[in-house]
This record gives C-alpha cells, structure tokens and sequence, in this order.
C-alpha cells in the first residue's frame, strides 16, 4: 500500500482528533507482552516478538478475537493497566490526539480472577496521568462480552457500582455473529437508568437488523462500526436523519475481511450518504496502525479530500461524549487548523 502524498501526511499528521473507538486491550504491543509476561511470570505460546507478529492473520473476527483474549492474560496488575494505557496515550498524543473514549473488557479480566478494581483503577490513574501530562482528555467506557449471557454483564454492571461517577457509557463488543443486540436489553436499560451513555458494535459482521436492535432496543448513543448498515436503505436513512455517529476502523476492516480491499472502503459513501462517519483504530496493535495511520490508509485508498478528513476529525469531536464548550473549542481548533493550511499546495 502506497503512502500518500507528503502534504496529506502532514495535514493528517497535525489535525486536531479524537478517537472514539479504541480497545485499550488491543493497543498491547508484542514487545509489552513479552515484559508484562516476564515480570508477571505469566507462559506465553510464542517464542519471540516476530512469532506473535506471524500470528495476526486473521479472516474474520472470531480468528482475532481467540489471540485478543489470549495477550491480555499477561495483565495482572494495576500497574500494568496503568502502563498500557499510557503508552496508548502517548502514541495518540504524538498524532494530534485531544481525547479518548476506551473501551475495556472488565470480564475478559474478572472471568480470569483479578478484581474488577485492578483494571478500573490503572486504567484511570493513566487517564489522570495523561490530562496531567499530555493534556490528552479521556472518558472509560465498560464493554460487556456478548459470548457470555446477560446474567453475567449484570455480574459486571453491579462490580462496577463502586465506579459508576468515573464511567461513562456502557458498550457491547467479542463475538458478534449469533449474539444480536436484543440479547443484552436489559442490562442496556439498567445502565441507562444509572446516567450511562450506551454504544454497541452493531454491522461489523452481523447483519443490519443488529443496528436496527441496538438504536430501538438498546438505544444507543453511537454504533460502533455499522459498515453492513448500509445494505439497507432504510436503515441508512434513519441513522442520517438520527445524525448517529459511527465508529469507523478502517485497518481493522481489511485486517478481518470485513472489507475486500480498502480502496472499496464504504467511509466516502457514509459521507456522501450524510452519515456522521469517525476514523479510529480499534485494536492497532493486532490491526497495524494507529489513529493516524487509519486516516493516511483510507484516504490514500479511498482518495478522500483534507476537506472530508476535517470533516471526520470534526464529528470524532461531536460524537464525543463532551460537554457542548469543550466540543465547541475541538471544533474551533480544527477550523483554524484547516484555515492554516489551505492554500498550502
Ligand atoms: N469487534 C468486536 N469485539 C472486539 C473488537 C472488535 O473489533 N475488538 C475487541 N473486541
Ligand atoms: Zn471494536
């Protein structure tokens, strides 16, 4: 894959963004879980960083999500979530990256018996470290696995109470295909009755009666993916005139084949579609590229104009879950930056 042009490097390099669909699960470098593994005295099944690299060839979600569950036994401590997320917060602030919303998996860690304080608290101390350090701001937001039932995210939903004022939303991710939205209604609205906001992956690989699920049964503030949404019409009408933003991840869409090829990447048409399309990276360390890496390969693919790229670093700031001042100055930011720029052959 070519790179594109160095001007649109540089544009992509220094516009203002947000992410807002990143496991931080899945930002674990190789090379940090051979460390954590060492100092934690945890076995891995690979014998060197090149082998776990070997192994991300994957087809379809379920092939990545078996080596995902996999790399996160190595973390053990609240210090080694602390570092996780710090390192992520590092890499987005090196892309001009204002804000996170991170997901993370409480149950992939309680189901292996750490307590669900061990991940909640490292993850925030990193977020207070990087607002401190990096002026990178950041929300958590708790995802429930969809493979196991309903019973067991209530489990998560209620170990969680003690963190509620620190949480702010609730999402839905891990095996998609046969674990529909409509599956996990309840806890949905228990979490909405508690002030959380809701996002669900719905159209990565399921079909878009899941994205019909997760807007009328879950009642979902975004759709995390929501590519197959668009085989159907009215559905792509109705997620326009909701303004529902979408949490687009380009890398991650060829890397699982959920896209044939990027230059057939669906984000210029979500555009063209007027829907509210993000670029994020969702899990880089297993899909290859971080934040900005996602935007340089489908705009290179996909041929999109710096115009569309501010456009979707615009709604990465209007999807947020922000209030509406700190929205107005991310926005105002990008305005200036791209007034900067232009002109600027
Ligand atoms: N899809 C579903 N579940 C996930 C993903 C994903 O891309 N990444 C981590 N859990
Ligand atoms: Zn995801």
């Amino acid at each position: 894959m070519s790179e594109p042009s160095e001007d649109l490097s540089a544009f992509i390099a220094g516009l203002p963004k947000a992410e807002l669909h990143i496991h931080i699960e899945g930002s674990l470098e190789p090379e940090q879980m051979f460390e954590f593994a060492r100092r934690n005295r945890v076995d891995l099944p690979f014998a060197s960083v090149e082998e776990i690299r070997q192994a991300y060839r994957f087809t379809r979600l379920q092939d990545f999500l078996d080596i995902y569950y996999e790399g996160a036994r190595v973390l053990l401590t609240e210090q080694d979530f602390h570092d996780l997320g710090m390192a992520y917060f590092r890499r987005l602030a090196a892309d001009s990256g204002r804000h996170a919303e991170l997901f993370f998996d409480p149950q992939t860690h309680t189901d292996r018996g750490l307590p669900f304080q061990v991940a909640a608290d490292g993850l925030l101390s990193a977020m207070a470290q990087a607002e401190r350090e990096l002026g990178v701001t950041s929300k958590l937001i708790l995802c429930f696995l969809r493979h196991l039932d309903e019973d067991a995210a209530f489990a998560t939903l209620k170990a969680a109470e003690p963190w509620l004022d620190r949480i702010a939303g609730v999402g839905l991710d891990s095996s998609e295909l046969g674990h529909p939205p409509s599956k996990f209604a309840r806890v949905f609205h228990a979490a909405g009755e508690r002030g959380l906001k809701r996002v669900a992956h719905a159209g990565e690989e399921g079909p878009p009666q899941y994205v019909w699920e997760a807007l009328d049964i879950l009642r979902v503030d975004r759709i995390d993916h929501g590519n197959r949404a668009l085989e159907d019409p009215a559905l792509t009408a109705r997620l326009a005139a909701d303004g529902m933003t979408l949490t687009v991840c380009p890398l991650s869409n060829q890397k699982l084949c959920v896209v044939d090829d990027l230059a057939a990447h669906p984000l210029p048409l979500m555009l063209a579609l007027g829907l509210k399309p993000t670029i994020n990276s969702d899990d880089p360390a297993y899909f290859g590229g971080y934040l900005n890496a996602n935007y340089r390969a489908v705009a290179e693919a996909t041929g999109l104009s710096r115009e569309a790229l501010a456009t979707l670093a615009r709604n990465s700031f209007t999807g947020a879950f922000l209030d509406e001042a700190a929205t107005a100055r991310h926005v105002a930011e990008i305005d200036a930056y791209v007034a900067g720029s232009s002109g600027k052959a």
